[in-house]
């Protein structure tokens, strides 16, 4: 796993930003998997900023998402269709039929579920994917103890992540306890993985899927077994982790070719 360590989450967002707009430049119809949250924010806002000064072409991008709340329509505010259309989406020219989002309200899970993947497949499968940390370890909404092989499917949240995800709710009772997530399994399907982390709050969940064993405790730790990994995260993300020092000396000696 590359470990990139920047000062703020302003510079780890344009690093993560540069390495999407270098993937749709050189793969106009490149897919791209995307993640919600507040991690991603500025990252979109720096590639809506490309779209429109730079002429950033989406027009032939395929998106999938990672995760939908069950039970909102893709109208309610906390959802992360309205989500991804309001700080994405709709600032850019994706086409409409090339974006998917776990549909929140499918009448038959397992069977939209299988559709996702089946979707993904066809599309070519997810060049790039983008990933937030939850302050548990989990990706997309896989929590601990999810299967490390898991693909598409229904999971419930924890206590923790509703409470964490209160703030869109207004209160974290109103966090719906269901969701629809691609799996770890589906997620390390993808050629190349981002996953970014800011703060303090997500130190332990870094330092875990860094340096930690491999356990589905911490489900961000089978990216030691992706072949592409890229963990761009700020100081306060960084501040659990033992060996920053090397991979600040890594990340300043990268080839001039490799940099962005
Ligand atoms: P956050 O969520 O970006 O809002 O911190 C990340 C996640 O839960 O994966």
């Amino acid at each position: 796993m590359e470990i990139i360590i920047q000062p703020n989450a302003e510079e780890a967002s344009m690093i993560a930003a540069r390495h999407v707009a270098r993937l749709v430049r050189d793969k106009p119809n490149a897919v791209l998997g995307l993640a919600t949250g507040s991690t991603p924010l500025m990252m979109y806002r720096e590639l809506v900023r490309m779209h429109k000064e730079q002429g950033l072409d989406f027009s032939e991008v395929t998106t999938f998402n990672l995760d939908e709340y069950v039970g909102l329509s893709p109208e309610h505010p906390a959802s992360y269709h309205a989500f991804m259309w309001d700080n994405f989406f709709s600032h850019i020219n994706v086409k409409r039929e090339r974006v998917h989002i776990p549909d929140g309200l499918s009448s038959h899970v397992p069977a939209f579920c299988r559709k996702y993947e089946e979707t993904i497949v066809a599309a070519g499968g997810i060049d790039l994917q983008v990933l937030g940390i939850g302050s548990d370890g989990h990706i997309g909404f896989n929590e601990p103890s999810s299967s490390l092989a898991s693909r598409t499917r229904i999971k419930t949240l924890t206590a923790q992540t509703r409470e964490d995800n209160a703030k869109a709710f207004g209160s974290a009772e109103k966090v719906p306890f269901h969701v629809i997530t691609m799996g770890v399994g589906t997620i390390m399907d993808t050629r190349h993985v981002i996953i970014l982390a800011f703060g303090e709050k997500k130190a332990e969940a870094i330092a875990g899927a860094v340096e930690g064993a491999i356990t589905a405790m911490n489900p961000a730790s089978i990216l030691q077994m992706h072949p592409v990994a890229t963990c761009i995260i700020d100081e306060g993300a960084a501040t659990k982790l033992k060996r920053t020092e090397y991979y600040r000396w890594v990340y300043d000696r990268k080839p001039e070719w490799q940099k962005l």
